[in-house]
């Protein structure tokens, strides 16, 4: 027997029986259950805190089971051959005999719907007979897990098992378009949206702070250590943890550094990392260095300016 595959059949005995378990994405860890089960699925909303209004991401192993659950437009078509797997959410329309659960989607006529690259997660879902609900492995507004160590301090004990699937390559969660009329972007993320926009030939509305919030992830105060952090920093203040982009020569013990060398893919990576790191060490508050608005810088700027509104909101 390979060494994973007693993880997977672990990880299906806890699924087939209802109950929520951690699973590797590429992105972030997830904290899945049974898509078609409203009391796996209800599991799910307790474990996080989650309000029952805010809908979740599926996860499929191929378009061959998609189909049984969505409507496939052609827009989707395009942009699932050239990306997925990998760090993007499409919203698509439910079928009206689709097997998903109520609670997954609030009772919406659509549904989120994510193929993730990570061959261990897939392999398991190659095992079951139902999509895999998984949102992010973390209590609501907090920050996401990207190994198994962050999923463990969030839920503890209450969790009966987490599959392990070391680190997340990429850190940073999908980015969700809305499929169902005009294209739009609902949350920046994982995949930039000029490449999907070069893709579908044309420019994408990008719709993540609007007035009648439409996916919950986009609330201000989201993605937060629980401490005050300030962006566009010059320097630290007294007793204040330093985000910098990247290394300097003179490290001191207050610096904590995204990347080696200015690349904003490994910061992005390590950001979630960081933040988590500068909580438990103790620091009340965090300044972080300004992040250049370009590739993923931009969904870097958008997580930090959401968890900058920590302090007003407390
Ligand atoms: O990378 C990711 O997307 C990770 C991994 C585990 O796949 N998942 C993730 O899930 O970030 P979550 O639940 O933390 O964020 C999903 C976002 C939420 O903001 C939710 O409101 C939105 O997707 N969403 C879910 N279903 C939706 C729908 N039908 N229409 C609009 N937004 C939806
Ligand atoms: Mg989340």
């Amino acid at each position: 027997m390979k060494f994973y595959q007693s993880k997977i059949k672990k990880a299906k005995i806890y699924l087939d029986n209802h109950h929520c378990i951690g699973v590797p994405t590429e992105t972030v860890y997830g904290l899945a259950a049974n898509a078609y089960s409203s009391n796996a699925v209800k599991k799910i909303y307790k474990l996080k805190k989650r309000p029952k209004s805010n809908p979740l991401i599926v996860h499929y192993y191929n378009i061959k089971d998609l189909k049984r659950d969505c409507i496939l437009s052609n827009d989707f078509l395009k942009l699932y051959k050239k990306f997925s797997p990998g760090p993007i959410t499409y919203i698509l329309k439910l079928k009206k005999d689709s097997k998903i659960s109520k609670y997954v989607t609030n009772n919406k006529k659509s549904l989120a719907v994510r193929f993730s690259k990570h061959s261990l997660f897939q392999k398991l879902l190659n095992q079951l007979e139902y999509p895999l609900a998984a949102p992010s492995a973390n209590i609501s507004t907090k920050v996401s897990a990207v190994k198994v160590k962050d999923v463990k301090d969030e839920f503890g004990q209450k969790i009966k098992y987490i599959l392990d699937g070391g680190s997340c390559a990429v850190g940073i969660e999908s980015t969700i378009i809305n499929l169902i009329g005009k294209p739009s972007i609902l949350r920046l993320g994982g995949l930039e949206v000029s490449k999907i926009q070069k893709v579908l030939g044309f420019k994408i509305n990008i719709n993540i702070n609007p007035s009648k919030k439409i996916a919950p992830g986009q609330s201000c105060l989201h993605y937060s250590p629980g401490i005050s952090l300030r962006m566009n920093a010059k320097n630290s203040k007294n007793d204040e943890a330093f985000i910098l982009i990247k290394k300097k020569q003179n490290k001191l013990k207050n610096y904590f550094y995204l990347s080696y060398k200015n690349d904003l893919n490994e910061a992005a990576k390590n950001l979630y990392s960081c933040l988590r790191d500068i909580k438990n060490k103790g620091y009340k508050s965090i300044a972080v260095e300004k992040i250049p608005n370009k590739g993923l810088g931009k969904t870097i700027n958008d997580r930090l300016y959401r968890a900058s509104k920590f302090k007003n909101s407390k």
